[in-house]
């Protein structure tokens, strides 16, 4: 029997999501490949702000923030960052402000990339090309500012508190699945900064290892990758006093081999698996994290890796939005 989850995490979590996101079966994939039980979770297909992972990290970002009285939310990242122009929205939708501080450059087409998120209200900041830590120095430094002014800042971005979303995404998945014929055993997912991974992993770990997990980075190189899941995972355990298996005996497998150039860069296989992406099912995924992550997806249906009879799923994280920014990386389309 399935863990309750509300009793197993007991951080606030204001509820932006109240309906599960659909898992859609992908028929014509399933024609095409000639084999049953081929999915996509839909996590692109949420009510804010065309939706993304991180609206369900933002469920505990804010419930931190509204517990602690915040008045002004603050974030990092890029012109095109999916956390900015989510955590813009959810800031709007609660009624707070919010500052947007990106590592890019003041242009036309930054701001272009970014003005959704004036369209929901926030400030933004172009700190020039700098690197993360210099972002995030620059992010202590505005909450120490607007603090000394008064105000209640509160930076999000906590990886630990985020990954809470993708515990409570790995139950939601399970609950869908044994209700299809025959159950999910394999599920494909970016491998990133690690928030997602780590939670969906433990969430995993907590209902006793249903799922084979398949991280295809789009960033780093394994270890590295390895290592921010690791602490995170580790976090998850310390915060949440649960007694789950260790990192180690998670039924995890890491895809390498869709890196490219990496991060942003397109390849081949990740063009290809846009387009198949839209023209078999009328589903848009990006460049940066959804489109090498369904290559890979689709190499290994194709190839035989996932065997016929288990079936499989595709975890769509989002960004549909940075697409719209995206014409200039396709190599067939003109
Ligand atoms: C659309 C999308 N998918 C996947 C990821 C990776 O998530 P994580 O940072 O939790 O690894 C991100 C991160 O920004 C994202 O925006």
């Amino acid at each position: 029997m399935t863990p309750e989850l509300s009793s197993l995490l007991r951080e606030p979590r204001h509820v932006l999501l109240d309906t599960p996101t659909p898992l859609q079966r992908l028929r014509r994939f399933e024609a095409k490949l000639e084999r049953p039980g081929i999915y996509a979770k839909r996590d692109d297909l949420m009510p804010i702000a065309l939706g993304g992972n991180k609206l369900r990290s933002l469920e505990y970002w804010l419930g931190d923030a509204l517990r602690k009285k915040t008045d002004i939310l603050l974030v990092g990242g890029g012109a095109s960052s999916n956390l900015c122009r989510l955590t813009a929205a959810a800031a709007s939708l609660v009624g707070l402000d919010c500052l947007v501080l990106h590592n890019a450059l003041d242009t036309p087409e930054n701001r272009q990339a970014s003005f959704l998120n004036r369209l929901f209200g926030a400030e933004l900041r172009f700190l020039g090309p700098v690197d993360e830590s210099q972002r995030n120095a620059a992010l202590a430094a505005a909450a120490a500012e607007l603090a000394r002014q008064g105000r209640t800042p509160i930076i999000v971005g906590d990886p630990v508190l985020g990954a809470m979303g993708y515990v409570r995404a790995a139950f939601e998945l399970h609950e869908q699945s044994q209700r299809e014929e025959a159950p999910i055993k394999h599920v494909f997912l970016a491998g990133s900064m690690g928030p997602t991974e780590a939670g969906f992993i433990f969430g995993n770990a907590l209902l006793g290892h249903p799922f084979q997990i398949h991280l295809v980075s789009v960033e780093y190189e394994q270890a590295e990758l390895a290592g921010y899941i690791r602490r995170i995972y580790e976090g998850l355990q310390e915060r949440t006093g649960l007694d789950v298996a260790a990192l180690h005996d998670a039924p995890l497998h890491y895809h390498m081999g869709h890196l490219g150039d990496g991060w942003g860069a397109p390849t081949p296989a990740s063009e290809a698996a846009i387009l198949s992406f839209a023209r078999t099912e009328g589903i848009l995924i990006e460049h940066v994290y959804t489109a090498k992550t369904c290559a890979c997806f689709l190499e290994r249906l194709a190839d035989g890796g996932i065997a016929s009879g288990e079936p499989a799923c595709v975890l769509h994280t989002g960004g549909t939005a940075a697409l719209f920014s995206q014409f200039g990386l396709f190599r067939t389309l003109t």
